[in-house]
């Protein structure tokens, strides 16, 4: 298990169909799910709920999303729409993060939105420190309400990722990231 500084110093994503088994334990699970759970929540709304995509679930999931893309584009080739069906497939667990963001009195739906955001990276980082690798992505299905629908999101409801969890045997090479000089300014200065 990498340090605390290592980890958050190199975490990368990796790719949904690079994610292999065999899958989490239960108990791991729960472990991923309690610390995504623990976030910033200002006025302690819990603005944000968790659906687990695992087993033969994943391609329950897949088949509503892939009815539904069926319906969109009926001339869609049959591989396409089996690629459909497998988007939830590609990696042995899928933890989908729901912002439940709502006007409140004091509380800014903004704020909300970033608990959620939260939560999601709590997750990415808890499978990492775990030894696992994740990917946290939407994609088309994340945004389509009769997918939403299927998956049981009321209508104020929305993804804010798909976060898939599996084993990684290589390192994942890294990409470019922003120069500290582009993105820090020191006020006043
Ligand atoms: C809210 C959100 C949604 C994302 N959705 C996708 C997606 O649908 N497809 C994708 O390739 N990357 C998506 N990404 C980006 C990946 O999570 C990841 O950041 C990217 O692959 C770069 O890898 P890195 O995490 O190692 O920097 C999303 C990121 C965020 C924050």
């Amino acid at each position: 298990m990498p340090d605390a500084l290592s980890l958050l110093r190199t975490r990368r994503s990796v790719k949904p169909v690079e994610l292999a088994g065999p899958g989490l334990s239960a108990a791991e699970v729960e472990t991923l799910l309690t610390i995504a759970s623990r976030v910033p929540d200002h006025g302690k709304l819990v603005p944000w709920r968790f659906i687990v995509f695992d087993g033969d679930a994943r391609l329950a999931a897949g088949a509503a999303i892939a009815e539904v893309f069926r319906a969109k584009y009926p001339d869609a080739k049959s591989e396409q729409i089996e690629f459909e069906r497998l988007r939830l497939a590609r990696a042995p667990l899928v933890i989908a993060v729901v912002s439940r963001a709502m006007p409140h009195v004091k509380i800014p739906e903004w704020e909300q939105v970033l608990s959620a955001g939260a939560a999601a990276m709590s997750l990415v980082f808890a499978a990492h420190a775990l030894g696992y690798a994740a990917n946290w992505i939407t994609e088309w299905y994340a945004y389509d309400r009769a997918v939403l629908d299927s998956l049981g999101l009321a209508p104020h409801e929305k993804i804010a990722g798909f976060i898939h969890i599996g084993r990684h045997a290589s390192r994942a090479e890294d990409r470019p990231r922003p120069a500290l000089s582009e993105i820090v300014t020191r006020y006043g200065r």
